[in-house]
């Protein structure tokens, strides 16, 4: 890289527009939106979609809710003519899509565009050709009046084409290509000259679409020249003005959103950005930017992952996980801080609220997400993302110091092991560390005996292989159970919780004791169908936890020297 690229590029130069209005504007409702995964998306393929792709790809956008589908280029391919013609002869497309196709200016290619639009009910014809001085000079060597004349020309051949065709509702789109390299006069020149050779009326508009073929420069740039042509051009009230990002900058999604805010009435874009280099703007992302904002799109990605299957199948390219919306990662939380946000965002929610979640900027739920994708934990997760796993899977309610201890099992754990654990595998791992904590001792049972206000309390262990007898006293079972184990402890809590409902309902204790000779406190956590003999499990637990403590700091030591 240069180390003063002035010397190479430079920056891109603005409309004059002191007075810009889009700044302050809000987009209150969605545009009409164009799908041109079938055309652009389908150019910028390794393999363009066969047929049988494409119609997958049709009845996907036609589900989805959009009403204008760019369907092919069938001046270029065969596949793309006989596509438009299976749509027409099948009568595949619904009576509220308009279907259109895409021809440069040229007459051949028009003549063919045209008859493949035969006995169509409703068209969009797509006429474009480049305006920008690099194209004009280097590519075609034509003069800003032959490219000018060469749009007028198409268009009035697709005007006298179409008038051969009347049972058909004709709509032209005319694109300025590299329309934002344009100089703004010379653009607004050429869209003139094509309305006036167009005559459109407001019952019959014409669409003039802005191409950002190449975006070139910051999206506020985008939006000036948009909003200066919006401003200028002729029988405004009879152009449905489009406009047509590239994400070469990666902002085409802020390019189209300030473009709208700038005039323009239409955006056509692919789903999930494919198309050319970097693709066209995304519309999926367009459409739930509105949609978070409390604005109804008029697309439906009820079922996301259904949609992104699909476009995955049809252009045979995967969607990066941390795409918006839709990327399987963007709903999973593995850092501790914000798993614990989202579990308190989750846990304040009321039917009816206002959406008002951290770090989770729609309803995973609206899109056919689940809540269960959105914590996942790995050695950077914290107690948050382990508690909602375990209590959203296995109803199992922890204790919060409870929480702090497990996290740790866990993050040895992952340190060890690496990667991520399932609701599943935390499961096990609670249970092998706190419900099989059944060494040295293991209860086999116990009898219980009211005696005044004292409880008495026999204890089957089994400790070394050998069943023994304990007995102790005390003001409650968790009280007469210490007494009965002599050990040197503590109960420093204890609380008791049910998992599950109905007859399955068993009960979960959890005792919380410090232990002579190991540092900080050490939980126990008991489960069974009786309450008294979950708690007394919980005590145990703990206690052989605290000694297994106690001699793997000894066997350290004992290594150590
Ligand atoms: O990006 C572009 O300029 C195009 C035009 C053909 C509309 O795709
Ligand atoms: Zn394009």
């Amino acid at each position: 890289m240069l180390k003063q690229p002035h010397t190479k590029y430079r920056p891109f130069p603005a409309p004059a527009l002191p007075d810009r209005a889009w700044p302050s504007k809000v987009i209150e409702r969605a545009p009409v939106w164009l799908s041109t995964d079938l055309r652009d998306g389908n150019q910028a393929l390794f393999e363009p979609m066969n047929a049988e792709r494409k119609l997958a790809m049709f009845q996907t956008l036609v589900r989805i809710g959009l009403k204008e589908i760019e369907v092919a280029f069938p001046s270029a391919s065969q596949t793309d003519f006989d596509f438009v013609r299976q749509l027409i002869e099948e009568r595949l497309i619904p009576a509220d899509v308009t279907i259109g196709v895409l021809t440069q200016a040229r007459e051949h290619l028009i003549r063919r565009t045209m008859e493949s639009l035969r006995g169509a009910r409703r068209a969009i014809v797509h006429v474009y050709n480049a305006t920008a001085r690099p194209w004009r000079e280097q590519v075609f060597g034509l003069s800003r009046d032959e490219v000018k004349r060469m749009a007028v020309e198409a268009v009035t051949l697709v005007r006298q084409l179409a008038a051969e065709q009347p049972a058909t509702e004709w709509v032209l789109e005319y694109s300025p290509e590299t329309f934002s390299q344009t100089e703004p006069e010379f653009a607004l020149e050429v869209c003139n000259a094509v309305i006036a050779a167009w005559e459109p009326t407001p019952a019959a508009p014409v669409i003039v679409n802005l191409p950002a073929t190449v975006e070139a420069a910051t999206p506020n740039v985008y939006a000036d020249q948009v909003e200066w042509l919006h401003r200028r051009l002729d029988r405004r009230d009879s152009v449905v003005l489009s406009v047509h990002p590239h994400n070469d900058r990666g902002t085409a999604v802020a390019a189209a959103e300030l473009a709208v805010l700038a005039g323009a009435d239409r955006v056509e874009g692919c789903l999930f950005g494919n198309g050319e280099r970097t693709g066209n703007v995304d519309l999926v992302t367009l459409a739930l930017n509105l949609y978070t904002q409390g604005v109804d799109p008029g697309l439906d990605f009820s079922d996301i992952n259904a949609v992104a299957r699909t476009v995955e199948h049809c252009t045979q390219l995967p969607i990066h996980p941390r795409h918006p919306y839709v990327g399987d990662l963007v709903f999973t939380a593995f850092s501790g801080s914000h798993q614990d946000a989202i579990k308190k965002g989750l846990a304040a929610r009321r039917d009816g609220d206002i959406w008002d979640v951290p770090y989770l900027p729609i309803d995973p739920a609206d899109l056919g997400r689940s809540y269960e994708s959105i914590i996942r934990v790995n050695s950077q997760s914290g107690k948050g993302g382990i508690a909602y796993l375990l209590e959203s899977h296995y109803g199992l309610v922890m204790p919060r110091r409870l929480q702090v201890e497990f996290s740790g099992v866990v993050q040895r754990h992952t340190d060890a092991s690496g990667g991520e654990m399932s609701a599943d595998a935390l499961w096990r791992l609670f249970s092998r560390e706190y419900l099989e904590a059944q060494a040295p001792l293991r209860l086999h049972g116990h009898h219980l005996d009211e005696d005044g206000e004292a409880q008495r309390i026999e204890l089957v262990v089994e400790r070394g292989g050998h069943s023994q007898r304990l007995e102790g006293a005390g003001n409650g079972p968790i009280a007469a159970a210490t007494d009965a184990l002599g050990l040197p402890l503590k109960v420093l809590s204890y609380e008791e919780r049910s998992l599950g409902h109905g007859a399955d309902a068993r009960a979960v204790a959890f005792v919380e004791i410090a232990f002579d000779g190991v540092d900080g406190a050490v939980y126990g956590v008991g489960l069974s169908a009786n309450i008294v003999t979950a708690s007394l499990q919980a005590l145990i637990g703990a206690a052989n936890r605290a000694q297994a403590r106690i001699a793997s700091a000894q066997a350290c030591t004992t290594a150590a020297a």
